[in-house]
């Protein structure tokens, strides 16, 4: 075989098709289902459950390393997982020079983002108060969390030192895209090497506990917020007249006069 070439003689088992074309459908129905429950009945318990309070400094750092590296990853999988081969052949990327890009700009965002938790959880194990507030619910996340993100780097090293990985690009790709017109190519990810198995049903594993987990802020991240004023101006006078002097004495009851007095009262 040669290398990065898909096994064309692939047995598909009962596992692979419980694990490809059944799993996949499961995490699907808990992590929709799952988030509608928890919207519905602990509405006041969706929430960071922020510690800021209790501890801002590493904070400050490791909250947009991480983030920021996520988003970045997140953008990669898009790219790696929904543009097909034969568009970026199409666009003359070769597939070297595709798998270059994806694995040094992947390898970057997916490092930054393992940095950025491992600084999360150094500090949530050493800030009395932030660990105080971690409950078994969230080291059960952090665990999950960090586990997918060591196979999916696991997998970029293992792309880059052994040749007879196969393509993912031929292999997780097409089932990915598979899953969502509900007819799964059980077959191409059961010719995916170990190290993709693996990762994938970390990232499963990881979209199935969401619903449950503090990880539900994603789904209504305030990005209003970014782009909010750091000082919010509000004019006192709702008829707009700003700045023009209060005359003394009585005032007519609705004039603008008249409000304005009315509210620095
Ligand atoms: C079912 C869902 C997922 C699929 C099909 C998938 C697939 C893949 C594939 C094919 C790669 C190799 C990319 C390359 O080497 O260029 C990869 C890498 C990676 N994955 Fe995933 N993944 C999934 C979920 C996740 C999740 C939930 C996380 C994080 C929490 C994650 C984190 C990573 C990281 C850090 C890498 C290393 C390279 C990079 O940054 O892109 N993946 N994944």
């Amino acid at each position: 075989m040669k290398p990065m070439d898909i096994p064309t003689d692939v047995n598909v088992g009962l596992d692979d098709v419980m694990l490809w074309g059944v799993l996949p459908y499961v995490v699907l129905a808990v992590l929709i289902g799952g988030s509608i429950w928890r919207y519905r009945y602990d509405q006041f318990g969706w929430t960071t459950r922020s510690s800021q309070l209790y501890e801002s400094r590493i904070l400050r750092i490791a909250s947009p390393l991480f983030h920021f590296g996520i988003l970045a990853v997140i953008a990669g999988h898009f790219i790696g997982l929904v543009i097909p081969e034969s568009w970026t052949d199409a666009a003359g990327i070769s597939e070297h020079a595709y798998h270059i890009m994806a694995l040094s700009i992947g390898a970057v965002a997916g490092f930054g983002t393992l940095v950025g938790v491992a600084l999360l959880i150094y500090r949530r194990r050493t800030t009395g108060p932030v660990f105080m507030a971690t409950t078994r619910n969230d080291k059960f996340m952090y665990v999950v969390l960090v586990g997918a993100l060591l196979a999916g780097l696991a997998t970029t090293l293992v792309n880059v030192f052994d040749p007879t990985v196969t393509d993912y690009r031929l292999t997780v790709s097409p089932w990915f895209r598979s899953i969502w017109i509900f007819q799964p190519d059980i077959a191409a990810m059961a010719a995916a090497s170990f190290s993709f198995k693996l990762h994938v049903l970390w990232g499963l594993a990881l979209f199935a506990i969401w619903p449950f987990t503090r990880l539900v802020h994603a789904f209504t991240a305030p990005l209003q917020y970014l782009f909010r004023p750091y000082i919010v101006y509000r004019s006192r006078d709702p008829q707009g007249v700003g700045a023009a002097p209060v005359r003394r004495g009585w005032a007519p009851v609705g004039t603008p006069d008249r409000d304005r007095r009315n509210i620095r009262r």
